[in-house]
């Protein structure tokens, strides 16, 4: 297939991706769910691979949300064991290719063990400066309006800031990426035409890409469909075109 190439300035500098349809992807091979997850895990180091050498420089995919909670035991159990996985088996990769791995959500809320490999993982890359790639576990856009909402008001009643300081601008800097650029661009995969409490925030003024490709199945290609049809879009910010 004919690669696609793409300016660098039509390209999203943030790349936002819901990873879903791993169940169905399974149950369509009649293999447990699990199995899709796993198959699922495997797709990360490709996109990561995929948008390093297309020049995206930030990537945040959406692996756990508060409500998945409610999933079987056993299929909960199995994400947070990959999670560790995960960050074990991709540490010399991550290192070698230059990426700063961070965990939004609300980590202490997760597992010991896990909250360990978190902070380590976090710690020793956080020199690295190719790809930032963000990893939202227990993460809920809500929660994370909530928990912004929760640190000013703290800083408001010890006197430090006062009502009318907050503004739009203020209250980014208590969001859990404050110094990056937001999401231009939000892939979902699975097909649904939902957003599903991602990033709800940031993605004001992003612009959307559904794929009906379920994530184990995600391809090189579907990644070049959704950038192109990004680089053709005009992106107006409420503003008018021309302006
Ligand atoms: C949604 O598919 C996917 C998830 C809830 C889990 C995402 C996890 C991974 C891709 C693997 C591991 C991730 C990391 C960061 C190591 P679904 O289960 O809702 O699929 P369905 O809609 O077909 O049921």
């Amino acid at each position: 297939m004919q690669k696609v190439k793409i300016l660098s300035e039509k390209l999203p500098q943030h790349l936002a991706i819901i990873m879903d349809g791993n169940g169905r992807w399974a149950k369509n091979k009649g293999l447990p769910r699990i199995e899709g997850h796993r198959v699922g895990m495997e797709k990360i180091r490709d996109v990561m691979n995929w948008c390093r050498q297309r020049g995206i420089k930030v990537l945040t995919l959406y692996a756990f949300s508060k409500q998945n909670w409610n999933r079987p035991r056993e299929e909960v159990e199995f994400l947070m064991r990959i999670f560790e996985v995960y960050l074990e088996k991709e540490f010399d990769n991550l290192m070698e290719k230059g990426v700063m791995l961070r965990v939004i959500g609300r980590v202490e809320e997760l597992p010991l063990s896990l909250r360990k490999k978190i902070k380590k993982i976090m710690q020793k890359t956080k020199a690295n400066e190719e790809l930032f790639l963000n990893l939202a576990i227990n993460y809920g856009g809500q929660e994370e309006i909530v928990d912004a909402a929760r640190c000013i008001s703290a800083l408001a009643r010890e006197g430090k800031i006062l009502p009318e300081d907050i503004d739009v601008e203020l209250f980014r800097k208590y969001l859990y990426t404050p110094n990056l650029p937001y999401p231009d661009l939000i892939i979902r995969s699975g097909g649904e035409l939902r957003i599903s409490n991602f990033l709800l925030w940031q993605i004001a003024y992003a612009e959307l890409w559904v794929s009906s490709v379920l994530w184990p199945d995600f391809t090189e290609q579907d990644l070049d469909e959704a950038l192109k049809d990004f680089a053709s879009r005009e992106r107006r910010y409420g503003a008018i075109k021309g302006d």
